[in-house]
């Protein structure tokens, strides 16, 4: 869950290794640090908090050096402080770490000197083993073998030695890619991290370690000398900038237009009006599907549940990755396990997917990061084209997620027959108006500006829906939560009466998902319930809906009248656009808020 850097240049690489840490501070800043060798020595700076602070550090302080390793960091082991900083460094190498050392303990004991590790973390023993084994005349292959046979868990390390000016990276359970240049070679979490140096990319396989100068990049596996293959990433610089926004997490909500065209123009024939997904399994007599992720990626699969039971008559089971993962797992004739990850590296969804592999199911995996763990662990894959998303609240992701799976459920309906190439071609014609219903909302986004404006000081915010609004209500509450820490929960709206209901007074604003569909006048008696007892009524509702709901909310936004199975997607931006403006208001940290990691590849 942190994130690693390294650089073996022919120039000084300490402004370089920020760039790179910039880019990856999606995946964790509680601390950031990083080392360079400077005349055979290890000279380290480390601050806490985010990147920025650790520049200003070097300002203040500089440090030269050509080759060099750079950490952000997800706390794990040991709270957030600068002891707890990576790099780890001993008088030989310095180290940093993502993945969790689960016998950090045990190889404490075992170390030389236990009394020189400082941290609380569990990466700090590695730096010590690596020692250990130079002590005792070690080189690079058998420290490798030594430390793949002691180490349990998962990591990616970079190490940087003071007696060459070569640079190792040790791959196992979390990811690392090395990038190529010119006169210059890199060591990377993932391609975002590189995109400032390179596009050219191989990404290592489990216990693959590669020795990385400024002119070479060998990769090994075990003794022997391997070729991974160079992918040219299409991550762009701009791709990975705010582009005049003021926060990603806005740049990310208006990209929704443009990425559900190209993921809709990936999936669709317009000229045929017809569906084109690569896939065999979807291609078998599919019986039963189970739906699992973690989080926003999981309340996609909530809503996308309705959407298989509608169109294809599948029974969909829900399940999030954590609880999947740990469950006794009844494979059934004709089940496929369909996962879901905007990074693909997600820890539990992965162990989930190995979980499912184990149980001989069949496994397809919708994922936004190609070349991830996930995508190349799955047996199929469908790539959402939401292109990188850094905020830290999913959005795009989630929006390019739903899309993906109604198409899916849509043409499994159709190789079930029942759907017919008529229908089919009349919800492509729907499908293909999502973008201009999406610009609509754009357009009114000062509407829900105001609402936000209004409802910031609250203390509690309850979201309810019924159906697929239930979902969209789960995902409000916790994009209002992760980004403006104020507490929200999302609930199907007849189960208020079960007891939520006694939360409500005239403090806490309830926000109702209430496009017209089936469940409208459903929704609505619930509201009136809230009504009733003083409560606070916002209504995300359309223009339909919204005569009705004049007389019992406080305040209303409408979407454009569109077919039921379009509401969650068109919904969800008025949802995420609500949750970033009081955000904003707040004046919390949008994009990093505090406690959370983009990329969780811890359990
Ligand atoms: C919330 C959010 C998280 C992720 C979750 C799964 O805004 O982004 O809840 O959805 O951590 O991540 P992925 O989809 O990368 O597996």
């Amino acid at each position: 869950m942190c994130g690693i850097v390294g650089i073996a240049s022919n120039n000084n690489c300490t402004y370089a290794l920020i760039e790179g840490l910039k880019k990856l501070a999606y995946r964790g800043y509680d601390s950031a640090g990083l080392a360079t060798l400077v005349n055979k020595e290890i000279v380290k700076r480390v601050a806490l908090g985010k990147i920025g602070n650790l520049e200003a550090i070097i300002k203040e302080k500089p440090i030269e050096g050509n080759i060099g390793i750079a950490h952000t960091r997800w706390a794990t082991h040991g709270s957030p402080n600068e002891l707890n900083a990576h790099p780890h460094a001993t008088n030989k190498v310095a180290i940093v770490h993502n993945g969790i050392i689960e016998n950090y303990k045990e190889i404490k004991n075992i170390l030389s000197n236990k009394s020189l590790i400082k941290s609380e973390t569990d990466s700090e023993v590695v730096a010590h083993l690596i020692t250990d084994y130079l002590d005792q005349g070690h080189d690079y292959p058998e420290i490798v073998e030594k430390l793949l046979t002691e180490l349990k868990g998962a990591f990616a390390l970079a190490v940087l030695f003071t007696k060459t000016n070569k640079l190792l990276a040790i791959k196992r359970g979390s990811p690392l890619a090395v990038g190529y240049g010119e006169q210059n070679n890199f060591i990377g979490s993932d391609a975002i991290g590189l995109a400032p140096f390179t596009k050219k990319i191989s990404y290592l396989e489990d216990d693959d370690w590669a020795i990385v100068d400024n002119k070479n990049i060998f990769i090994y596996h075990g003794k022997n000398k391997v070729d991974r293959e160079i992918s040219i990433t299409s991550i762009s610089r701009q791709s990975i900038e705010k582009g005049g926004y003021k926060h990603f997490m806005h740049k990310e909500i208006y990209e929704q237009p443009t990425v559900i065209g190209e993921t809709l123009k990936s999936f669709i024939d317009p000229e045929k009006k017809i569906i084109k997904i690569n896939s065999e399994i979807l291609k078998t007599d599919i019986k039963k599907i189970s739906l699992i992720a973690c989080g926003t990626s999981a309340f996609a699969c909530r809503i996308a549940r309705f959407w298989f039971e509608e169109f294809a008559n599948i029974g969909a089971n829900v399940d999030i990755a954590s609880e999947y993962r740990y469950r006794k797992l009844l494979k059934t004739e004709g089940e496929v396990v369909i996962f879901i990850s905007q990074s693909g590296e997600t820890r539990d969804t992965l162990a989930s997917l190995e979980e499912a592999k184990k149980h001989g199911l069949k496994t397809i995996s919708i994922v936004n990061v190609l070349d991830s763990s996930i995508s190349r662990l799955s047996d199929e894959n469908i790539f959402t084209l939401a292109g990188p998303e850094i905020g830290v609240a999913s959005t795009k992701a989630f929006t390019t997620q739903l899309l993906t799976l109604l198409i899916i459920s849509i043409l499994l309906g159709k190789n079930k027959n029942f759907i017919n190439d008529n229908f089919e071609s009349k919800i492509i014609t729907q499908l293909l108006d999502l973008p201009s219903l999406l610009n609509d909302i754009l357009e009114k986004e000062n509407e829900l500006r105001d609402i936000a404006s209004k409802i910031y000081n609250a203390k509690d915010v309850l979201y309810i829906g019924r159906g697929m609004g239930h979902g969209l209500a789960l995902e409000g509450a916790l994009k209002l939560k992760e980004i403006s820490y104020i507490h929200a929960e999302g609930y199907a709206a007849g189960e208020l009466k079960h007891g939520p209901i006694a939360l409500i007074d005239e403090s806490v604003p309830v926000i109702g998902i209430i496009p017209t569909n089936n469940l409208y006048e459903k929704t609505y008696s619930n509201l009136a319930e809230v009504k009733a007892r003083g409560g606070k009524i916002i209504c995300i509702t359309d223009k339909e809906g919204k005569k009705n709901l004049e007389d019992l909310s406080d305040l209303i936004f409408s979407i454009k009248k569109c077919n039921d199975y379009l509401q969650p997607i068109v919904c969800a931006l008025p949802v995420q656009l609500l949750a970033y403006h009081i955000a904003c208001f707040k004046g919390t940290d949008v994009d990093q808020p505090r406690n959370l990691a983009k990329s969780v590849t811890v359990e």
